[in-house]
């Protein structure tokens, strides 16, 4: 685990100090390197000469470019890492704050297995000290599995020391204590995606859910959990006819986030599908590969009413999280079998890898009873949108001011989301004989059929948006920037900025 702390200089032993590089031009267009702010002390301690070191090592100060030296004379660290922040920014022009914290990540991603780091990065207000302090979090973070516990096991890096020249503000502490729960439940988001399905099915979900509730220990928090007894009873036929073929019984959690002086109620929705086989539709098998990441949408939501709860922003939140496995047991629901909705609508089953729409609508449905301002959902709903949109996530809604807004709100807290149609001729391919709607459509524009289906479950006048963040969800490759090998924790930072501008009056 990564602690991480500020100070206004650099003070004390590390084994490693991190500064910022920036890239160069002349009007000859002569290309060079320049350090950035925060690199004083570091580069006088080395003579003066680690602008120069670095350009002979052939640094360019492209975004997240590390480059390692050897440190000589008077510098407290053995090691000086230098991370590339790109275009020096002109004067008057501040530092991207997006660049500082995914160029912060992976830094901190470089140095896995160190105890201790300085961070002397440009961090002269509040907004970049909190974007470096994101970025260290979520670049520190890496997935460790359920390996045997080995003695050379590289932990993440300790102790970070972040140095600011305004580390006794109070802005500055502000915005690092919200970096610290922001980035804590993105990460927790990501870990609960990486459980593999053994260990994480609807039950233990929503018993970590409730255990992570009790340890909040905080008033204005509390949680609800229907399990299949009580679904049934509560005519939840969506998540239970999903649930059908699998061994391990469906869950809705209810979580409330209740403030004294909140005037927006915020109701979200996630899918929870803790492993898609597709059911009876089975899915080939190199599909299933990444199925375990299917409950990403219900890790999101969960998280972010967490953090916004921590932080006791002042917004009322109302928070579903629709648990279910999809199995082809001989339980499973069948393709044409009908199933009636919460709320009473019958759905047609007409392929079973349809799923997540189906639980999905379920709890839009008890969400819109709620009666909230704003509802939104998220889920890994369909592989068009992956097709579409790769690393973007899809933002599709009943209101284009909403859907605008959650596009703009997930670039200022630093993901990537695009507006999608929702058009009302693909309406019709989701009629059907037998039932008041079918589950399947036409395949082309497959994501925003989906979006139509679940558009029939959100009561009448709410204003509602839904988020598939199937392709953002979990990254098969590499790390890059802050963004981790397998579940990224997508739309957690985007939930929680959205809770705050709510919160605000925004
Ligand atoms: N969980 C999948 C969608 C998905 C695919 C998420 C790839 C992440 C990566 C979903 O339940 C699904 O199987 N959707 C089907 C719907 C189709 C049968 C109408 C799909 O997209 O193929
Ligand atoms: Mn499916
Ligand atoms: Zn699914």
């Amino acid at each position: 685990m990564t602690s991480i702390s500020l100070s206004a200089t650099a003070t004390g032993k590390a084994d490693a100090v991190v500064v910022g590089v920036y890239a160069t031009e002349t009007a000859k267009g002569v290309k060079g390197v320049a350090l950035a702010p925060g690199a004083e002390a570091v580069d006088a301690a080395y003579g003066g000469t680690l602008a120069k070191a670095l350009d002979l090592l052939g640094a360019s100060g492209k975004d997240g470019e590390l480059t390692r030296v050897p440190a000589q004379g008077d510098v407290k660290a053995a090691l000086i890492v230098a991370v590339g922040l790109g275009k020096k920014p002109g004067k008057g022009a501040g530092l991207d704050t997006d660049t500082l914290r995914k160029s912060a990540a992976a830094a901190a991603r470089s140095l896995a297995g160190k105890a201790k780091a300085v961070f002397a990065l440009p961090a002269e207000d509040a907004a970049q000290a909190g974007a470096i302090a994101e970025g260290v979090l979520l670049g520190a973070y890496a997935w460790e599995g359920l390996k045997t516990p080995r003695k050379d096991a590289k932990g993440a890096v300790g102790e970070v020391t972040l140095v600011t020249p305004a580390a006794k503000q109070a802005p500055v502490k502000k915005a690092l204590e919200r970096a610290v729960t922001v980035a804590g439940a993105v990460n927790l988001a990501r870990d609960l995606i990486n459980t593999p399905p053994s260990h994480l099915y609807p039950a233990t979900f929503a018993e970590r859910a409730q255990a992570e509730v009790k340890d909040a220990a905080l008033a204005t928090l509390s949680i609800e959990v229907l399990d299949e007894k009580a679904l049934t009873k509560g005519g939840y036929g969506g998540i239970m006819g999903i649930g059908k073929g699998s061994a391990k019984p469906p869950r809705l959690v209810r979580v409330t986030y209740r403030h004294p002086k909140a005037k927006k109620h915020l109701a979200l929705v996630g899918k929870g599908i803790t492993f898609d086989t597709g059911g009876i539709s089975l899915k080939p098998a190199n599909a299933m590969d990444t199925m375990k990441s299917d409950m990403s949408g219900a890790a999101a939501v969960f998280s972010a009413t967490l953090a916004v709860a921590r932080q006791e922003v002042p917004v009322n939140v109302t928070t579903y999280l629709s648990l279910a496995e999809n199995m082809p047991g001989g339980g499973a629901i069948k393709v044409s079998d009908v199933i009636t909705m919460y709320g009473g609508k019958t759905v047609e089953i007409m392929n079973t890898d349809a799923e997540g729409r189906v639980v999905m609508a379920d709890a839009l449905a008890r969400a819109s009873e709620d009666g909230p301002d704003l509802l939104l959902d998220v889920a890994t709903l369909t592989g068009a949108q992956v097709l579409a949109l790769d690393r973007y996530s899809a933002v599709m809604g009943n209101d284009d001011d909403l859907r605008t807004r959650i596009v703009a709100t997930a670039k200022a807290a630093g993901e990537d989301m695009w507006p999608m149609p929702l058009p009302e001729y693909l309406r019709e391919t989701i009629d059907t004989q037998s039932a008041d709607i079918s589950n399947m459509g036409q395949r082309m524009g497959g994501m925003l059929v989906a979006g139509l289906f679940l558009r029939e479950f959100v009561g009448e006048g709410i204003k509602w948006a839904h988020l598939d963040i199937a392709g953002a969800s979990f990254n098969e490759k590499g790390p890059y920037g802050d963004t981790p090998k397998g579940g990224t924790g997508a739309a957690v930072r985007t939930l929680v900025k959205l809770a705050e501008d709510l919160g605000s009056g925004k």
